[in-house]
């Protein structure tokens, strides 16, 4: 799957069922999250008249106006809470009921912890995050003594942490997509405030890709060219 994968540059006007893309979706979903707060949403566009402006503000660019859909990854650090809320409300179910699992009894008072204490002490930055500078020297400080987990403090920062758990998700999605026959497009020539407006998505949310699925038409593929592997991995 991962060989077969590649960016189709042209789509046949053909749907993808249903059922398929609720499949690839459940794939995309299963990607690791960090602290699995789950923060990744895709909006798949279906209204016509939507979909005719994303195709414009992906600068028409034909394999976004060609594909049978267009699903737009957004990342939204924004909803690390409400990730954690509903982490919390399994946990404690799950303890309610008396989990089944050996290893599961041992880590959910632990899970517990995490949700109920650490997630919050190192997201939470205040509103607007006036509070990130303070938290930024703190760690700082403790680091001096000891390793320490620096973030994500601060918009730039959590934002980047969303996009990270956000994009394996999308690559996911993609696999899922050619083993069950289709292909896709990964596009990031878009505009991403004009994008951000036409789904009114917060001003934490950012655009991680917009993803052109679909069966590939003619003449789809150029070369796919990747260079040495020594190039890029380093034994150290
Ligand atoms: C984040 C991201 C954004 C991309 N944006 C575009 C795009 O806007 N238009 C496009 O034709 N291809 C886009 N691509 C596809 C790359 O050009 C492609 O992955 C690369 O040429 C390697 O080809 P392959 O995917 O077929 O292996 C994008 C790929 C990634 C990962």
């Amino acid at each position: 799957m991962v060989e077969a994968r590649r960016s189709a540059r042209s789509f046949l006007p053909e749907p993808i069922p249903e059922s398929v893309l609720t499949a690839c979706f459940d794939v995309a979903i299963r990607a690791p999250s960090s602290h699995n707060l789950e923060i990744w949403r895709f909006l798949d566009v279906r209204n016509a008249e939507t979909r005719a402006a994303l195709n414009h503000l992906c600068l028409d660019q034909p394999q976004a106006q060609q594909a049978a859909n267009l699903i737009v990854a957004v990342a939204r650090p924004d909803l690390w809470r409400l990730g954690a809320e509903r982490m919390l409300a399994r946990l404690r179910a799950d303890a309610r009921e008396g989990a089944a699992d050996a290893d599961y009894r041992v880590w959910l008072p632990r899970l517990k912890k995490k949700y109920e204490l650490m997630v919050p002490l190192l997201f939470a930055d205040g509103p607007l995050h006036v509070l990130a500078p303070a938290k930024a020297a703190l760690l700082w400080a403790i680091g001096q003594f000891r390793p320490m987990m620096r973030g994500p403090i601060g918009r730039s920062e959590q934002q980047m942490w969303a996009v990270k758990t956000t994009a394996l998700a999308c690559e996911n999605f993609m696999l899922a997509l050619v083993a069950a026959g289709y292909d896709s497009c990964p596009l990031e020539g878009f505009d991403e405030p004009k994008v951000k407006r036409l789904f009114a998505l917060p001003s934490e949310a950012r655009v991680v890709m917009v993803i052109a699925a679909g069966r590939r038409g003619p003449h789809a593929l150029i070369p796919q060219i990747r260079h040495e592997r020594g190039f890029y991995v380093e034994r150290v």
